[in-house]
């Protein structure tokens, strides 16, 4: 039996000020609550010595030797025992959160100088006493930037070795399959490159700073199960679909194609270790799943740091054992002593299996220099609070969306501004979402401090929201009204609907009040603290809409300096908003969401977010990739320029932005492709994004943009083949605001299947608006000569088919397209039209 332990409200946010301690508990065995209520022990307390003392004759201590070699010299002294031990940890009361504790820890071994790792959460900050709250995940996916997400991550690695930990807890990567997900606010959305973007950068920050980076919950694992929320209780409770039974049947394209890239982005950029999840994925858990861990993981990736489990994820030693999970580091039941003695006593499992779980975990130890340093220091005291309060505030910025700007109502003018009437429950509070990564913030600075700060008492007039007509009065009475509206999301429980209102405890109609508030001022600006995409009921009737996202603990300076224009807002959607619950990919059929029986089946395979609006020709509310700014920017002159054969790309995209305002501003230039569908079966979504980059510019400036276009750009993911290939057909490459605001095209063919829709291919290629000429060396021959088949002899050359041959074709068949490729004005594909108010 498990029980849970009293921890903080999930989504409490303390106002103006020092923030007071929050714990917060995870399941536990019964028998450990109750140590747990009369008092345990900080872990941190011993003293921490350097494992390889200057002078020492121990040889894994030659920092010149390959880690590898380091942890074979090392495995050959260790008894079996002490093997044993390596794989459980031991800190059982530290996900709590409290000052002092870790939220995990290893075992180390004193008599050979094995030092004890130490783990804390998490994606939004660290869960040891106080500790920076950064911006939501979601916030930080918004910027579209690499360098975003390693300021992030700098961060919050800083703190969390200056608490003394070597190991971090996030990033969170799942994607966003359903808005309702409980945990969408700790993710980086539903599109799996974005996702990929923001965790490289991640995962590249937090190791710069010493501290290895966990990414989580591999994988699939994008339900927290519709259940119950306590009063109270910081986390919530799933009781169908839960993230703990539930069997997430999805088919290996999908997987691939959807799910998994982000894992595969922090593995190719080096993270050391990976936290399998609690759901079943095809049946196996997530932590004894031979596909994911042996497979793909460690096989296909190469991935060479380990496998640790979700907390009380592991549910068979033998199974765990021998499909891959090397540190069950919580409870450590399942890799306890006796655990271990008993299946390879029973034959079942090899030592060889267990020496190879030890060797993963010591190199990895060794790879990220624990070997050759003093143990961190416990002492937060080092943290630099202030700046790192800027930081935050910083990014909440750059990752907050404006959606709407009619008639150019933002940025405010503060010197004309007489009053502001500033409404709402979340007003006076900073959201966070409940669970692992809810923060116990130094300070906040909520939007009715910073507000205040600027505008002084006098001219801000409070109400909650309690009483929607005292609002509305108070809204009609003033120059400008702010409603400042959130919802609530935990880990454990997911949203009842994806709304404002839903699962909110305080009786409040948030859209109600939106809707009153705005019949009585027309110059009303909603300012929404919401995890993830919701319902905006109300958005034709207030001509100002700013998603700030949980914006982290500084997000009220970022609301006040993005609602005066001192900066731009940067965000940009990272995940589509509906109209209707109903427009959603999962709903309308329990087998999708939450599962019945505990399987949820994935069969909306890879349509899931703006992929599946717009297959299907549904106008969102406002799409992905969306995001207004205070100037204006145009698009234009996308180029496709043939990569040299023998070159590991396909090419080299370019295309110009320029800042035609009067403003300063970020644009966030997009680049979608549509791949043609290899055969009936394979469902390809209209478009994918590929390639985004913010770029500031001044007014006036114009930029070109170059990028590159590699084979993966183009590939599906073949089952049959069990590879990735690149189809032949016609590759649509879309340049635009966002994925339902796009302004230039460019029709590539691979092999000759767009031959009717090109130039006739005799002789030199035609010049081609839209298309630069191909680069000197094979590639440009094949263009240049026009062959059919766009291979030097004319005969075809494979699209399809792994390994470089493979490569090697599309690459030459892309540069024969690209000289014959096709561009015009693009069309906007649904109904969905841009708001385009100049400001
Ligand atoms: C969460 C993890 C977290 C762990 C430790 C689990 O409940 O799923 O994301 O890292 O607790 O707090």
């Amino acid at each position: 039996m498990t029980i849970r332990a009293a921890r903080c409200h999930p989504s409490a946010s303390q106002p103006d000020g020092p923030s007071v301690h929050r714990r917060r508990g995870v399941a536990v065995p019964a028998v450990v609550l109750v140590i747990a209520l009369v008092g345990a022990p900080p872990a941190s307390a011993e003293a921490r010595a350097h494992p390889c003392p200057p002078g020492t004759d121990r040889p894994w201590c030659d920092d010149a030797l390959d880690p590898h070699r380091r942890a074979d010299l090392l495995l050959a002294e260790l008894t079996t025992d002490e093997k044993i031990s390596l794989l459980g940890g031991e800190e059982l009361f530290g996900a709590a959160g409290g000052e002092g504790t870790h939220t995990g820890t290893s075992h180390g071994i004193d008599r050979l100088g094995i030092p004890t790792m130490y783990f804390s959460d998490g994606p939004v900050g660290p869960r040891q006493g106080q500790g920076t709250q950064m911006p939501s995940p979601m916030s930080l996916a918004s910027t579209f930037s690499a360098d975003a997400a390693r300021r992030h991550a700098g961060v919050i690695g800083t703190e969390v070795r200056l608490k003394g930990n070597d190991v971090v807890f996030a990033p969170a990567v799942n994607l966003m399959r359903t808005p309702l997900n409980g945990r969408t606010f700790e993710y980086f959305g539903e599109d799996p490159t974005l996702s990929s973007l923001i965790t490289a950068g991640w995962v590249r920050g937090v190791q710069a700073e010493g501290v290895i980076g966990s990414v989580k919950h591999y994988a699939v694992n994008n339900q927290e199960g519709v259940g119950v929320a306590i009063p109270g209780a910081p986390i919530g409770v799933g009781v169908i679909g839960s993230r703990v039974t539930l069997d997430a049947q999805v088919d290996e394209r999908t997987m691939r194609e959807m799910y998994l890239p982000s894992f595969r982005a922090a593995v190719e950029e080096g993270v050391g270790t990976v936290m399998c999840a609690y759901n079943r994925v095809n049946s196996d858990y997530a932590c004894e799943n031979e596909v994911l861990l042996q497979q793909i993981l460690k096989g296909d990736w190469g991935f060479d740091g380990f496998v640790l489990t979700d907390y009380g994820a592991a549910k068979n030693t033998v199974d765990s054992l021998n499909q891959g999970l090397d540190l069950d580091i919580w409870p450590g039941v399942v890799y306890s002593p006796t655990a271990v003695q008993a299946a390879l006593a029973s034959g079942l499992v090899t030592m060889e299996t267990v020496d190879e779980h030890v060797h993963r975990i010591l190199r990895t130890m060794f790879a990220f220099g624990l070997f050759d340093r003093v143990p961190y220091p416990d002492d937060d005291t080092r943290i630099d609070i202030d700046l790192h309060h800027e930081v935050a505030g910083q990014l909440a910025a750059e990752g907050t969306v404006l959606l709407r700007n009619d008639g150019g109502i933002l940025p405010l003018d503060e010197s004309a501004l007489g009053t502001l009437a500033l409404i709402g429950p979340e007003a006076n509070l900073i959201k966070d979402g409940g669970g692992s990564s809810a923060i116990d913030a130094y300070r906040t600075t909520t939007p009715l401090r910073a507000l205040v700060d600027r505008l002084g008492k006098d001219r801000v007039v409070v109400r909650d929201g309690s009483d929607a007509e005292a609002a509305a009065a108070a809204a009609a009475a003033a120059d400008v009204a702010v409603v400042v509206v959130g919802d609530n999301m935990t880990e454990g429980k997911d949203k009842t609907a994806p709304t404002l209102d839903a699962d909110q405890l305080d009786g409040i109609d948030r859209d109600a009040l939106v809707s009153a508030v705005a019949a009585a001022q027309p110059r009303t600006v909603v300012v929404m603290q919401a995890g993830g995409p919701v319902l905006t009921p109300w958005r034709e009737q207030v001509p100002g809409i700013l998603q700030l996202w949980y914006p982290g603990q500084n997000g009220g300076t970022a609301l006040a300096r993005v609602l005066f224009g001192d900066v731009d807002p940067g965000g940009r959607l990272p995940a589509t908003f509906p109209v209707a619950a109903e427009d959603l990919p999962t709903a309308g059929d329990p087998r999708q969401y939450p599962g019945v029986a505990e399987i949820a089946v994935y069969s909306e395979g890879v349509l899931i977010g703006y992929r599946h609006f717009d297959a299907n020709g549904i106008d969102p509310a406002f799409p992905f990739g969306h995001g207004l700014s205070y100037t204006t920017f145009e698009l234009d002159d996308l180029r496709v320029r043939p990569a040299p054969a023998g070159s590991d790309t396909i090419a080299t995209l370019s295309y110009t932005v320029s800042n035609t305002g009067d403003r300063t501003g970020t644009a966030v230039p997009q680049v979608y492709v549509g791949l043609p569908a290899p055969d009936a079966d394979t469902i390809q979504p209209p478009r994918q994004l590929r390639h985004a980059a913010p770029v500031e510019l001044a007014p006036g400036q114009t930029r070109r943009v170059t990028a590159e276009l590699a084979p993966d750009d183009l590939s599906y993911y073949d089952m049959a083949a069990g590879d990735w290939r690149v189809a032949p057909g016609c590759y649509t490459i879309e340049l635009g605001h966002s994925s339902r605001d796009l302004v230039d095209e460019v029709i590539l063919p691979v092999e000759d299947e767009c031959a009717a829709a090109t130039p006739p291919a005799r002789g030199p290629a035609p010049p081609v608006e839209g298309a630069e000429p191909p680069a000197p060396g094979p590639a440009a021959d094949v263009a240049g000569s026009g062959g059919d088949a766009g291979s030097p002899s004319g005969a075809p050359l494979p699209a399809t088919g792994g390994g470089g041959g493979a490569l090697a074709g599309a690459v030459l068949l892309a540069g024969a397209a690209a000289a014959r490729g096709m561009r015009g004005r693009r069309r906007q594909p649904c109904g969905w039209s841009p708001p385009r108010e100049s400001p």
